[in-house]
């Protein structure tokens, strides 16, 4: 794995540009999250890749190492606030580790940013949605990255821990043609069983596709069936 990575996960610090240390977790993309996507984009060869939130860019340096191991790809990122609130921590990671040629970094919002690559044509293999974690929000953002994304592409949803975000991966698998893609779990089973029965107390009446709740992972990732051929009335409950 990439030594900055290594780095950042055993101090548990990144550096700003004055080579202050600051503490980039509960924000930052955990170690076994990281990993899974190196490996969904390795093991599938996924070559466009996007972000939403790029924060300290550790997610970031998981995907571009990926794009290093394989020697293609291009990642976009996307965040209104990476100069501002985050001190540009993530591009200056994105530097030292030496993958500023793969990252294509936007500063916007993404529904402001995202209509704009679909207007342009664009299409991605993967995206990872951790921006705003409002419910409203999460759904624009599967609604342009689903516009962008090819069939056979992947979208992974973080924190799925919060109803909100689970609530829009309900809606995909019952409204849309995506798969539930089985990850590989990286925490112990007892971990896992913990954040499942979290989930079930925290909502326990709410109507919600199943299978979210047993995903012993923070994360979800759907692999895109087909495109969107629904009838013009089509609606299932979510
Ligand atoms: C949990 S952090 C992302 C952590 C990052 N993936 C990492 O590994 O360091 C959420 C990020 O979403 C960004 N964000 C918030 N609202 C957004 C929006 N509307 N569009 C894009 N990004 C947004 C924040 O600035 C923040 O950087």
């Amino acid at each position: 794995m990439n030594q900055l990575l290594e780095e950042i996960y055993s101090t548990k610090s990144v550096k700003d540009a004055q080579g202050n240390s600051i503490n980039p977790f509960p924000t930052a993309t955990p170690y076994d999250i990281g990993t899974i996507l190196n490996e969904l984009i390795q093991k599938n060869n996924l070559e466009r890749t996007l972000e939403i939130g790029m924060a300290y860019g550790l997610s970031t340096l998981f995907i571009c190492q990926a794009h290093h191991d394989k020697g293609r790809g291009i990642h976009t990122a996307i965040d209104p606030m990476q100069n501002s609130v985050w001190k540009s921590i993530g591009l200056l990671n994105v530097e030292r580790a030496g993958f500023a040629d793969k990252v294509r970094f936007l500063e916007a919002c993404s529904d402001e940013a995202l209509p704009q690559l679909v207007a342009k044509g664009e299409k991605l293999d993967f995206a990872f949605i951790d921006g705003s974690h409002h419910f409203d929000y999460t759904l624009v953002d599967f609604f342009y990255v689903d516009k962008l994304l090819e069939v056979g592409g992947y979208v992974i949803f973080d924190d799925i821990w919060m109803p909100g975000i689970r609530k829009v991966v309900s809606y995909i698998l019952r409204n849309r043609d995506y798969e539930l893609t089985k990850v590989d779990t990286k925490g112990s089973i007892w971990e896992g069983l913990m954040k499942s029965t979290k989930r079930f107390l925290q909502n326990p009446f709410e109507r919600e596709y199943g299978g979210i709740k047993f995903i012993f992972n923070n994360i979800c990732i759907l692999k895109k069936i087909s495109e969107d051929t629904r009838h013009w009335d089509y609606h299932r409950s979510f």
